[in-house]
């Protein structure tokens, strides 16, 4: 191997560089950074800046998408995507996604020291809607560059009324050109994503890095109970048509659900919306989310039509209206196998053995899937926290985890993936 890698030196630029992307926010106290804001802008500036100072080529495609391109054998070359999410949830961790992208300049930044040529070229994608956390859309900006986003997004409207597509022409850009940000699949290798685990497992084991096997399918459903104001000192409790009370129920249910799946399915109540929202008045209209997650994709069906039909019951027993809309739908995603090989031997190049696990979190390789085989390398997230400011990872598994994508770019070799050793895992 060629690149000289001084591990404590990268995951030492790995901290500094998460802090310094974590200080743009939308709220003074924590990391709160939505998509097509000014706080996406500003960070979109500060990954830019970074390509350019790596020396990389930079472009930003019609979803705010910011690519950096190392192109040794010229712009024709196939192409090696690899990168990860600059948005987060509201009150986030400084980790997730925006670890993924920093660590991509990095390796690329020392390859290109190192004065390393390869026969295909690397682009780095830092998108913008991996959380799905401003408009009722999700990898929205992985999409377009996998040629399948969907146009009906454009009229979905975030919490203030704003549509998907005026804060897209605010943010400076055409929605006529998002068809032109998709790669052409024929001049794609791979996707490659590094991300924090989220999870306990890495920690458990007591290694630095994992390889991800297959990306669990993800169900979001809106689910919309009306019931009857009345006055909150008058109406006898057997008299009333309580939306709330009809709603908790239903979220309760999703829960007994998820715990009876043999699949380790998960089901959150992370939204809930409630009118007219006073302390004296009985609640009239509910809206509330659900996001169901399994490994299993017969099982996650499954789990919605039983959930459906519990929502249902509910809110008969209770004189209530329900409305379910299903907003997000993504299956079980299998990473490539030949790439899990490839990266098991880039971490192994470190000293290092590589566990392998399902991700339950939801990722832009997701979409990718779409255009390409996917791979993903996991760094150990300290206790497990995720999407929670606690959320940590040591700058000595950074340090490792971008020495890992240096070797997996250095050992790549053309022709490109082996169907024979690809092919499905779950
Ligand atoms: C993204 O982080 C998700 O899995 O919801
Ligand atoms: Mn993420
Ligand atoms: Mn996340």
């Amino acid at each position: 191997m060629n690149v000289p890698l001084d591990i404590a030196a990268l995951g030492a630029r790995a901290a500094a560089m998460i802090e310094e992307l974590a200080a743009i926010s939308a709220t003074p106290d924590g990391l709160t950074r939505f998509f097509l804001t000014p706080e996406h802008r500003r960070a979109a500036d500060l990954v830019a800046g970074w390509m350019r100072e790596a020396d990389l080529g930079v472009s930003e495609d019609a979803l705010g998408t910011v690519r950096g391109h190392w192109h040794p054998a010229g712009p024709d070359a196939p192409r090696l995507l690899i990168g990860s999410h600059i948005d987060t949830v509201a009150n986030a961790g400084k980790y997730d996604g925006t670890l993924g992208v920093i660590l991509c300049i990095i390796a690329l930044d020392e390859i290109r020291k190192a004065g390393l040529t390869k026969p295909f070229g690397v682009d780095i994608l830092a998108f913008g809607d991996e959380e799905g956390t401003r408009f009722p859309t999700t990898l929205s900006a992985s999409a377009a560059v996998a040629g399948i986003f969907a146009p009906a997004s454009l009229v979905t409207r975030d919490a203030e009324g704003i549509s998907y597509g005026e804060a897209l022409i605010a943010y400076g850009k055409n929605p006529d050109d998002i068809p032109a940000a998709a790669y052409d699949p024929n001049k794609v290798i791979a996707y490659i994503e590094a991300h924090i685990e989220q999870g306990p497992v890495l920690e458990a084991e007591g290694e630095p890095l994992g390889v991800v096997t297959a990306i669990a399918g993800a169900s979001r459903l809106s689910v919309t109970v009306t019931g009857e104001a009345g006055h909150a000192g008058t109406v006898p409790m057997s008299m009333r048509r309580d939306a709330l009370l009809g709603a908790a129920e239903m979220a309760l249910a999703a829960e007994r659900i998820a715990k009876a799946d043999a699949h380790g399915m998960v089901a959150t109540v992370g939204r809930v919306h409630v009118e007219p929202g006073s302390v004296n008045v009985i609640p009239s209209r509910v809206v509330f989310t659900v996001d169901l997650r399994s490994g299993s994709d017969l099982s996650r069906r499954e789990a919605l039509e039983r959930f459906e039909r519990e929502a249902h019951r509910i809110a008969d027993l209770r004189h209530l209206g329900v409305v379910i809309s299903a907003f997000h739908e993504v299956a079980t995603v299998p990473c490539f196998r030949d790439l899990q090989l490839r990266l098991r031997n880039a971490i192994a190049d470190l000293g290092h053995r590589a566990p392998t696990m399902p991700s339950g979190a939801g990722h832009d390789g997701q979409a990718m899937s779409k255009l390409c085989p996917i791979g993903m390398l996991f760094v150990r997230c300290r206790g497990g926290i995720s999407h929670n400011p606690a959320e940590y990872a040591a700058p000595q598994d950074m340090g490792l985890a971008a020495a890992a994508l240096v070797r997996f770019i250095e050992r790549f070799q053309l022709p490109q993936l082996s169907e024979a050793t690809g092919g499905v895992e779950t």
